[in-house]
């Protein structure tokens, strides 16, 4: 069928948002401007990391967390390829260590959770130091600024640390904070989905 050429150029650089992180750098995109200073609690990869690293530019800031060395190392090879290890504090610390090393108003957190994809699958983002970090990234954001959490609740523990993140998202004050969940309806329940916390802008 031959398609209307206005609709083929509109679709052209349509992005498929069939996962929790490509929905993340959705709202990411749509929020974080240059020179801004944002947080990526999981490096893991990088790739996140590199895509905040884009998006603050050279004059803007990023800082990255993972508790594993092989993430750190990987994040920073990853940055130095593409030429921006500099915008980007790596920090091989776990994100519950965040408000002594973050020092800055934050337009934006990324919370990958889970486990490195190409690692140690025992290696998994908790409950407990996961709900802490969320509290202190919430208590230096700037209005408007947001976080995303991406949710695996198909791993062994994921599920509990779904649970705790939602409840502790759902008693946010809504006066202060808009809070989403995002999760695709035709997919099964273990499917990750994102939370998305906004500080309402003043
Ligand atoms: C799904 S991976 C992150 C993927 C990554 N954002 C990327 O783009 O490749 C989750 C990461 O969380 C890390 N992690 C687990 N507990 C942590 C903690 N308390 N603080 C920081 N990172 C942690 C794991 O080591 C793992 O690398």
């Amino acid at each position: 069928m031959k398609r209307d050429g206005n609709i083929a150029d509109n679709n052209r650089d349509v992005v498929d948002l069939r996962g929790a992180v490509t929905l993340a750098h959705h709202f990411l995109k749509g929020r974080v401007r240059p020179g801004d200073r944002v947080v990526d609690a999981t490096c893991g990869n990088g790739n996140d990391t590199l895509f905040l690293a884009g998006l603050v530019g050279a004059e803007g800031r990023v800082w990255a967390f993972d508790i594993q060395e092989d993430a750190i190392s990987n994040t920073a090879a990853l940055l130095a390829g593409h030429g921006c290890s500099s915008r980007v504090e790596l920090a091989p610390v776990g994100h519950e260590n965040l408000l002594g090393l973050v020092t800055e108003p934050l337009s934006a957190a990324v919370f990958n959770l889970g486990f490195l994809p190409g690692g140690d699958r025992k290696c998994i983002t908790r409950a407990e130091t996961t709900v802490a970090a969320l509290e202190q990234v919430v208590s230096m954001l700037v209005p408007g600024g947001i976080v995303t959490i991406a949710l695996y609740p198909g791993h062994d523990g994921g599920d509990e640390e779904a649970d705790a993140v939602e409840r502790w998202a759902a008693a946010l004050p809504p006066h202060d904070f808009n809070v989403w969940r995002h999760r695709q309806l035709n997919r099964s329940t273990a499917a990750p989905y994102l939370l998305l916390v906004e500080r309402r802008p003043s």
